[in-house]
């Protein structure tokens, strides 16, 4: 079996195939972010244009990376829901015209679930971590699954038949917006979180710690707190509003910035990778999961895939790079999961904005 995946929930035009191994065989992303970096986030009606553009020319590359023509192919999911209307639209209605014309079924993934499916992708020849999740659920063990990206920061309890259960989420900011908002206080370049790990990592010194919100008591997240702690120690640094030139401190083309502004995004980054980790592993014990996984973009970050590795009591699977951030492969992956257990959908399906996981 064979799935093709479509993803443009946001500002990636993706097409990703996997069989029913868990094996990528393709995963071709054409990739919006120098086009929205100038306005210093994303601009949604420039976004769907830009789909427009990409999305036929990402399927037939992708078809080609994986050397497989329409009659290999089973099915063609695409996502309907969570993101930006006027970017799901485009994914969904070149999915429901390739289903007309291809006769293959139509399957409908929630983005986010697409994200946690990733962890069960196969590239190359590591099938290690896939057999390790499909294992701790075959012995009656929950997977507790921390979801961090721009736009959601939940822990959701996958149960050993596979149900989705919300357990916590943020009750403001996601980690991934706080990054990126951080990000734009230190004058450094959209979309913040690879910026800010670039720039951490030139620190030279152990920077002042930034305060953390625990949240005790309870599964939930908050970071608007922390957001406003940078702009506080930023302003009393004088490094906001942020000098327009490189010499003044602001990051450049050349990507230089001064040592207050390194210790800051250090600083930063510190105090949100050790709330993720330390909450995420609490309720992992608290649910006595027998692995965890971390997804969504925020997963691509180094220090917290670092962190996890070494702190966690129960095996951790954190999907490659390519497959953290927004991927056709995770929504094929997804996919799978759905058309194996015979849903489908209709002409009907409409794009869910505000689609969530894990809730009943
Ligand atoms: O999952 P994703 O690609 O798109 C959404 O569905 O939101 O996540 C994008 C988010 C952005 O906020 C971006 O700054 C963050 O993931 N991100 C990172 C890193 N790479 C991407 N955050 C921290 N460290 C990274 N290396
Ligand atoms: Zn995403």
């Amino acid at each position: 079996m064979k799935i093709l995946g479509i993803e443009t929930s946001c500002d990636e035009t993706s097409v990703g195939i996997v069989d029913v191994t868990g094996e990528v065989m393709a995963n071709v992303v054409a990739t919006q972010v120098d086009i929205h970096a100038r306005f210093g986030g994303i601009v949604p009606e420039v976004a769907s244009r830009q789909h427009v553009i990409d999305v036929r020319p990402v399927v037939d590359e992708s078809l080609k990376t994986a050397g497989v023509h329409w009659d290999d192919l089973d099915a063609i999911a695409v996502t309907h829901g969570p993101g930006l209307a006027g970017s799901l639209i485009i994914g969904l209605n070149t999915a429901k015209g390739l289903s007309a014309s291809t006769g293959l079924p139509l399957v409908g993934v929630n983005h986010l679930e697409g994200h946690i499916f990733a962890a069960w992708g196969v590239s190359g020849d590591s099938r290690e971590d896939r057999e390790l999740l499909d294992g701790a659920l075959a012995e009656g063990r929950s997977v507790m699954c921390l979801l961090v990206s721009g736009g959601h920061t939940e822990l959701v309890l996958m149960h050993p038949d596979r149900r989705f259960e919300l357990v916590g989420q943020t009750r403001d900011d996601a980690a991934g917006e706080a990054f990126d908002k951080a990000a734009r206080v230190l004058g450094l370049r959209y979309p913040g979180g690879p910026e800010i790990q670039r720039v951490a990592e030139t620190a030279t010194k152990e920077p002042e710690p930034l305060s953390r919100a625990w949240m005790r008591g309870t599964n939930d997240f908050s970071f608007s707190g922390i957001k406003t702690a940078v702009l506080n120690r930023a302003r009393k640094e004088g490094l906001y509003p942020a000098p327009s030139t490189p010499e003044n401190g602001a990051d450049g083309e050349n990507g230089a910035h001064t040592e207050a502004v390194a210790s800051l995004a250090k600083a930063f980054q510190d105090s949100v990778v050790d709330v993720l980790v330390t909450k995420t592993l609490n309720a992992a014990t608290e649910f006595d999961c027998g692995a965890v996984v971390v997804a969504g973009g925020v997963a691509a970050n180094g220090p917290l895939r670092t962190a996890f590795r070494q702190k966690s009591p129960v095996p951790v699977v954190i999907p490659p790079i390519s497959l953290c951030t927004d991927n056709g492969a995770m929504i094929a992956l997804a996919g799978i999961e759905r058309f194996s257990n015979g849903e489908r959908d209709g002409w009907s399906l409409d794009v869910e904005p505000g689609l969530r996981i894990g809730r009943s």
